[in-house]
């Protein structure tokens, strides 16, 4: 495949750049991301699992601390309870697995209070930070291995919902919190979902210095994704959308409160 179509459709064809390399097959695979939110009920083995944890496990780690762990969900009542969680959204509980992916400081913690020493530095920004970058890091490995191996995910933000019920349900010791879910499974082929376009190039991709961002980018990409979304019928473009999710609280759903959510979950990230 060229890299002429694969730019073509993860930007727009108007606003595909150009590049004469051949892409080899790993590249290719994470050019066509899509996320799946339509799975079919063949379960998912433990092998499979194996394989995926491993691919998570590879990715690399601040300091190699690996603070994070995965929870892995199959129970189906406490899918229904995910479901509900994250408001409705039916495919958490037709995926077979749902991996939840916690910033974790308990493990280190732990490891310090076998030796009865302090754990001064959980309570940092800085630790929430080395946390949530280490999990998205894995998570982010563990998707493109999934795909590779011709199975699908979505991304979960929506069960931080709920921050306090997740702690309680899957037994959270302090110093460990959810960033987000994953739903695996085996992707449904009638789901109508692509390619999605996004942004130009030339809207991330500064030189040497940040450089202010240009209205006709931002609107030839409004434009790209009225044109992939065109069959769905939307009732919004991105630009209204990115406004929506900007003026008022209400674009963080109920999330404007993560922060004192953190601080009882042991990481106040002072
Ligand atoms: C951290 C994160 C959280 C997300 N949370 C949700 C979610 O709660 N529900 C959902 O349907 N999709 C969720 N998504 C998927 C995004 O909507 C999706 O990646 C985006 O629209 C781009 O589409 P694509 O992945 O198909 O290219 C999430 C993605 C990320 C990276």
């Amino acid at each position: 495949v060229s890299a002429a179509e694969l730019f073509a459709a993860r930007y727009g064809a108007t606003n595909a750049p150009t590049a004469t390399i051949e892409l080899p097959e790993a590249v290719e695979l994470i050019l066509r991301h899509r996320t799946v939110r339509q799975f079919t009920d063949q379960p998912v083995s433990d092998d499979h699992l194996t394989a995926l944890i491993a691919a998570a496990q590879s990715a690399p780690s601040s300091s190699n601390q690996q603070a994070y762990s995965i929870i892995e969900v199959r129970d189906e009542l406490r899918k229904e309870r995910l479901r509900d969680v994250g408001r409705g959204s039916a495919f958490l509980t037709e995926a077979p697995v749902i991996l939840l992916f916690v910033a974790d400081w308990a493990r280190h913690s732990q490891i310090a209070m076998w030796a009865g020493e302090p754990s001064v530095t959980q309570g940092y920004l800085e630790s929430t930070l080395v946390g949530a970058i280490d999990a998205a890091l894995a998570a982010q490995n563990l998707v493109t291995a999934a795909s590779a191996l011709g199975m699908g995910t979505c991304y979960l933000g929506s069960l931080r919902n709920e921050p306090d019920f997740m702690a309680e349900e899957f037994g959270l010791p302090d110093g460990a919190v959810i960033l987000f879910g994953l739903a695996l499974g085996w992707p449904d082929p009638t789901e109508p979902a692509g390619i999605k376009p996004r942004l130009p190039q030339k809207a991330v991709w500064h030189a040497e210095r940040y450089r202010a961002t240009e209205l006709e980018d931002i609107e030839a990409y409004s434009r790209a994704l009225a044109d992939y979304y065109a069959p769905q019928i939307r009732p919004h473009t991105w630009v209204e959308f990115a406004i929506s999710r900007m003026k008022d609280l209400t674009g963080l759903k109920g999330r404007e409160r993560m922060r004192e959510a953190f601080a009882r979950r042991g990481l106040p990230s002072n």
